[in-house]
């Protein structure tokens, strides 16, 4: 099956299944049928749907002459109807990861995209779930529900997690040329992944599991968010004391090593710094019983009480 599955990727004769064509999902489609790749794209959006199969792009930042290039080149199709989730090599998950009211992680787009694929999953495919979420996700809620399909993870089917660092309207980097992050449920869903992406991306980078991965993603959102709350808070001390802040971290920025500079403001930009980093509180929660409760519940709590400045202090910051 891997051998099968490696072949198409390389041949290009793979067909590649995008599940939720939003801000994430429509470039890395796109990217796809640029390389050559037949595309079908699923949405429960009919509205999506419909503008993308007439050309149209719904996103401001994504020309429709991109969409229109791949309908022209007759590898772009998009549909509502899971059942054809079968004609798909692979099946990239990219659906929503918004906080319920109590700010925990809802993964209800993630399950229901998967239930509605499982019975159509069939031997010889990739599912690869993009959407940030907590470690344990893939091999916890994904695997057991593939593997109810009555088939193997690592033998019959492939199974990984790669997270999306989509910047959207970042014109220095493009979905190509950002490294992809590939973490497999098994070595063999790894080398599937590696070669699924790198066909596509011009760096990809492998960690030895699916938690790695999407810890990786966590840690890349709550690194911005606490230092986005850093500067925020600086900036309050700042202004009180008539200190152009950023002077100040424009000046720290000369340093050749260890500073990255970081500005004021709400560090909005996707999910990522208002949502994302919540995901980690589930990981706390999880793990905290295995860990020393005096050093790390501190640890965490002030990465939470950041978060949470952020959100309260967001217009002050944002001046
Ligand atoms: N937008 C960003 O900049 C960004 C960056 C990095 C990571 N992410 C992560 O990527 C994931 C997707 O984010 P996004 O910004 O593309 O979201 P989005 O809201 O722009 O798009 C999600 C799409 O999924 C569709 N959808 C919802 N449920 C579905 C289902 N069950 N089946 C099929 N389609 C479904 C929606 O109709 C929508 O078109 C999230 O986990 C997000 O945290 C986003």
């Amino acid at each position: 099956m891997k051998h099968t599955l490696l072949n198409k990727i390389s041949s290009r004769s793979a067909t590649i299944g995008i599940i939720g064509l939003g801000y994430v999902g429509l470039p890395l489609m796109l990217r796809f049928a640029e390389a050559g790749y037949k595309v079908l794209g699923f949405d429960l959006d009919q509205h999506k749907i419909k503008k993308l199969l007439a050309g149209q792009s719904y996103i401001k930042h994504i020309p429709s002459t991109a969409i229109v290039a791949a309908v022209d080149a007759r590898l772009f199709n998009g549909t509502t109807d899971f059942s054809r989730a079968g004609e798909a090599d692979a099946l990239i998950i990219c659906v929503p990861t918004p906080l319920n009211k109590f700010r925990e992680p809802d993964l209800s787009f993630v399950l229901n995209s998967t239930d509605a694929l499982v019975p159509y999953l069939r031997p010889g495919q990739i599912i690869s779930l993009e959407s940030t979420t907590y470690p344990g996700t893939t091999d916890e809620e994904l695997l057991p529900r593939v593997e109810s399909r009555g088939l193997t993870v690592g033998k019959d089917i492939f199974l990984a997690f790669s997270p999306e660092r989509e910047d959207p309207g970042n014109e220095k980097f493009s979905t190509r040329t950002i490294p992809k992050v590939c973490g497999g449920v098994t070595p063999a869903c790894l080398e599937v992944s590696l070669a699924l992406y790198g066909a596509v991306i011009d760096r990809v980078v492998s960690v030895s599991s699916t938690r790695a991965a999407e810890m990786t993603k966590l840690l890349e959102n709550i690194h911005r968010a606490v230092n986005i709350g850093l500067v925020n808070e600086l900036k309050i001390v700042c202004d009180a004391m008539d200190i152009d802040i950023r002077e100040v971290i424009d000046a720290a920025a000369t340093k050749p090593y260890g500073f990255t500079p970081y500005y004021p403001g709400p560090g909005l930009g996707g999910n990522c710094i208002p949502i994302d980093p919540f995901n980690h509180s589930i990981v706390c929660n999880r793990t905290i019983i295995f860990i020393d409760r005096n050093k790390s519940i501190k640890f965490f709590k002030i990465i939470n009480s950041l978060l949470k400045f952020m959100h309260i202090q967001m217009p002050h910051c944002a001046k």
